[in-house]
């Protein structure tokens, strides 16, 4: 039954792409949903961000708000640099192991968390279509033109595949999203719990156990400890995008507080703490100056050589990983290094 209703949907798709553009987008658009998912607990908007991270120091901002349109875009481009080994890395690891993941898990469900342009999921999905295995796919992202257009291309090159798009944070919990009730295959691959303070991946991995079933599973992406050098690069590329990306943030707050930050009054920083290991990500002004935030009513005096913390990105060892997914909940059951090293992508189950 299944097989032949997939068969027909794909029937119906390539019957329908036709002529014009227009009509091709209006297919693409016909063939996935994307809804908005109400938080299931409060967290800070940017407003109370900004209030709590930029009026005192020291001074930060959570590293959500990169994700606009174009830090989306930029982020993207950061990924192609080649400095910046981790997607390159993870697309190996996924490339090479993904048949053997997706047999051994054999979900009904893939459910990617932060998906962004959903390029490497493309491994995954191109094992269910040589398997005959068909998964559907939900993916939640706070970005929207992320998330469209992720699930545009996956559209086009996988005929069979029922797409999900969910937009919202993930932060916020996952008590208000759909109550799939089939074994899921969660993925949060890029290192983006690296992002999360310890104690914070933690809250986050609990809260995600705590909304999966025993027989689901978890595929997290681990950048690992490393030379100091490979990561400072992978941090600020020659060409400059990473620096951009950061940059892009003070956009944000233009667009979305009514501030006036110049960003050519800041230059990014970003450096390896061996002792945390963690990347710090800065925002460093480059004289004294004063912001000034109209929906927040106030304003800022930022001196010369002030910073505005704008991201950790924790760096993990084969310990650290057992002990942060035991702590949020799951046992480590397979652990996918790559052969330098550089980046383990981990099975875990829910204990
Ligand atoms: N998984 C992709 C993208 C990683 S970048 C990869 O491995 O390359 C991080 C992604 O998480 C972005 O797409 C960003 O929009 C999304 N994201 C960041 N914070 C989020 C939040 N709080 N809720 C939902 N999505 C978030
Ligand atoms: N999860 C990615 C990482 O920690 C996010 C990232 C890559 C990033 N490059 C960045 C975040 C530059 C801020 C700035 O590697």
């Amino acid at each position: 039954m299944r097989l032949i209703s997939k068969a027909h949907r794909s029937h119906e798709k390539s019957r329908t792409i036709v002529t014009t553009m227009d009509n091709v987008k209006t297919v693409l658009e016909q063939s996935f949903k994307c809804v908005r998912v109400p938080p299931a607990k409060h967290v800070p908007n940017l407003e109370e961000d900004a209030r709590n991270g930029l009026l005192s120091q020291p001074r930060s901002l959570p590293p959500k708000y990169f994700y606009d349109d174009h830090g989306s875009k930029l982020f993207e481009k950061i990924c192609q640099t080649s400095e910046y080994y981790p997607t390159r890395t993870e697309d190996l690891i996924l490339k090479q192991h993904a048949q053997d993941i997706i047999q051994s898990t054999l979900p009904s469900k893939i459910f990617e968390l932060g998906s962004g342009s959903s390029t490497k999921t493309r491994h995954l999905l191109d094992a269910c279509s040589e398997t005959a295995h068909f998964p559907s796919y939900t993916a939640f992202d706070i970005s929207e033109s992320a998330l469209l257009s992720g699930g545009t291309t996956l559209s086009t090159y996988y005929d069979w595949l029922e797409i999900d798009l969910l937009l919202g944070d993930y932060e916020a919990g996952f008590k208000n999203i759909p109550n799939y009730n089939e074994s899921k295959l969660v993925l949060f691959l890029g290192s983006t719990i690296g992002n999360f303070e310890k104690p914070h991946a933690i809250g986050f991995l609990s809260d995600l156990r705590a909304n999966m079933s025993a027989r689901d599973r978890l595929l997290v992406g681990f950048d690992r400890v490393k030379d100091r050098q490979i990561l400072n690069a992978a941090y600020n590329d020659k060409g400059g995008i990473t620096a951009a990306f950061n940059l892009n943030v003070l956009n944000v707050l233009n667009n979305q507080l009514g501030a006036n930050f110049d960003s050519n009054k800041f230059r990014h920083s970003a450096g390896y703490h061996m002792e945390k290991e963690q990347v710090e990500m800065h925002l460093i002004s480059i004289c004294a100056q004063q912001v000034k935030f109209d929906t927040l009513g106030t304003s800022i005096e930022i001196a010369s050589g002030e910073r505005i913390r704008t991201e950790i990105s924790r760096k993990f060892t084969a310990k650290s990983v057992v002990d942060l997914l035991g702590a949020g909940g799951f046992t480590v059951e397979r652990d996918f290094a790559s052969a330098n090293g550089y980046f383990s992508l981990v099975l875990a189950q829910p204990i």
